[in-house]
């Protein structure tokens, strides 16, 4: 099939080199100029493990990059849209870029054309999209506009795309989204047709209900901290009811990412707008926002005032495998832990080139005991493998004090404080355990 795919982003970028792999010619297109001569190179620039690798192996053959939206639109039957939808004001959703890649398909399509939608986009927007092309369109062209929400994770992407727990195709005419469907037939997953509207809300919802999951246990966690209970044994216990389940119940920093603050606080946007003022949602947010500070503060009991402490950084990324800072932890909690005169020393295996404009007068390290040397707390902000690994006998040497305070809950206290570390975790039983 003959397939554009606008926006080389996370979504857009692993969408066109797998569908590409899948067979498809694939023309991916974007703004972005220079990312577009580094596709075009062979630069991946982005960190997702396997892109490299499929893009290598399909670049030159059947797919291609390319800023020349109008004659993808023209050489392709497929359009998916896979742009930006960034926070707007009080959390709306700013669809001004998937509004921009309608009028430009509007003015260049020059026959049938499915029009798919893969941007995360308020319930409501592919009747917009549908009107744009209406409207900035030639007359008389006939075209269909499917959603097609993605629910890939950034540093499983690949995977995530390749072995879909399940594909959600929305659309006014079923036929539409029939031929959507044969496009993910190889991969043998389960298809869910629906109308267009619910599947925009399936996306939010899905997103919404996992950081419901993820705030609920850390408010469990922070009650754990108080009475002395451990939360990993909580959810151990909780996670044999198959009706609660084992995944999204680690507490720890909370959620970041570019999806789930953002379509949390849309979600909370579309309720208002429609007369429906979520409950629980604010406060979802409000609790991730929380956790952030929480960990400010647990550092600070651990090893006093910061001023003139020197702090080991662990991870940076909003979670293991990606390089994608965006509404991280560490972004508010670097800063925070600067402003009170802490001296940071940090390591990420994946982040640090994207954190370097961020986060000036800091030290840079090559490696995890690097960061960790002559420091007075190493602090673990994401749960990349390489910390399991850690050799605790070569840490305890490198630090100046034996303090670990782990945002991840990736350690086991009993376990640390055998190997002589005070441990703080989230969630473990601090009351009890000093
Ligand atoms: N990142 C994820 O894990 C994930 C998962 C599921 C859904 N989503 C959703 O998918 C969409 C894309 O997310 P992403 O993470 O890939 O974004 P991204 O920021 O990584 O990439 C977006 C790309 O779109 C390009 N772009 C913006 N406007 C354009 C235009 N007018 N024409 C052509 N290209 C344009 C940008 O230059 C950028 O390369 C968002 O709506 C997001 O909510 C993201």
């Amino acid at each position: 099939m003959k397939i554009a795919v606008v926006g080389t982003g996370y979504v857009g970028l692993v969408t066109g080199a797998c569908f590409a792999d899948l067979g498809n010619v694939v023309t991916c297109v974007d703004v972005d100029q220079e990312k577009v001569r580094q596709l075009k190179k062979g630069h991946v620039p982005i960190f997702e493990p396997g892109l490299e690798e499929i893009i290598g192996r399909n670049r030159g053959g059947r797919l291609s990059f390319t800023t020349d939206l109008a004659r993808a639109v023209q050489s392709s039957d497929f359009i998916f849209i896979a742009v930006s939808t960034p926070p707007g004001k009080d959390g709306e959703a700013d669809i001004a870029n998937v509004r921009a890649v309608a009028q430009g398909i509007a003015r260049s399509i020059n026959r049938y054309k499915i029009i798919i939608n893969k941007s995360t986009v308020p319930i409501g927007m592919g009747d917009i999209v549908t009107q744009i092309i209406i409207k900035h369109g030639p007359k008389g062209v006939s075209f269909d506009v499917v959603s097609n929400p993605e629910f890939l994770r950034e540093g499983s992407a690949v995977a995530d795309l390749l072995r879909p727990e399940r594909v959600v195709i929305g659309a006014t005419r079923r036929t539409a989204a029939q031929k959507v469907a044969e496009i993910y037939k190889p991969l043998h997953c389960p298809i869910l047709i629906t109308d267009l509207k619910s599947a925009e809300m399936i996306k939010y919802a899905s997103n919404a209900f996992l950081a419901t999951k993820i705030s609920f246990i850390n408010e469990i966690a922070n009650l754990c901290d108080k009475v002395g209970a451990d939360v990993l044994q909580v959810t151990r216990g909780m996670s044999y009811d198959s009706r609660i389940g084992s995944q999204f119940l680690n507490a720890g920093l909370g959620f970041g990412g570019s999806c789930f603050p953002k379509d949390v606080a849309a979600l909370v946007h579309i309720g208002k707008t429609n007369g429906y003022p979520f409950r629980i949602l604010p406060n979802v947010l409000s609790v991730n926002d929380h956790q952030r500070a929480l960990f400010v503060q647990k550092t600070q009991k651990a090893v006093g005032n910061l001023r003139g402490k020197t702090l080991a950084v662990w991870g940076l990324s909003f979670k293991p495998n990606t390089d994608d800072l965006r509404e991280a932890p560490a972004l508010s909690i670097v800063p925070a832990l600067k402003s009170k005169g802490a001296r940071l020393k940090i390591y990420d295996p994946a982040a640090m080139g994207k954190a370097k404009p961020l986060f000036k007068n800091v030290k840079y390290c090559k490696s995890p005991y690097e960061a960790a040397q002559g420091a007075d707390a190493v602090l673990v902000l994401t749960d990349w493998n390489e910390f399991q690994q850690i050799d605790f006998l070569k840490l305890k040497q490198a630090v100046r004090q034996p303090v670990l305070v782990d945002g991840r809950n990736m350690y086991d206290p009993q376990e640390m404080a055998e190997k002589g570390f005070a441990y703080h975790g989230m969630g473990r039983g601090e009351v009890a355990a000093f």
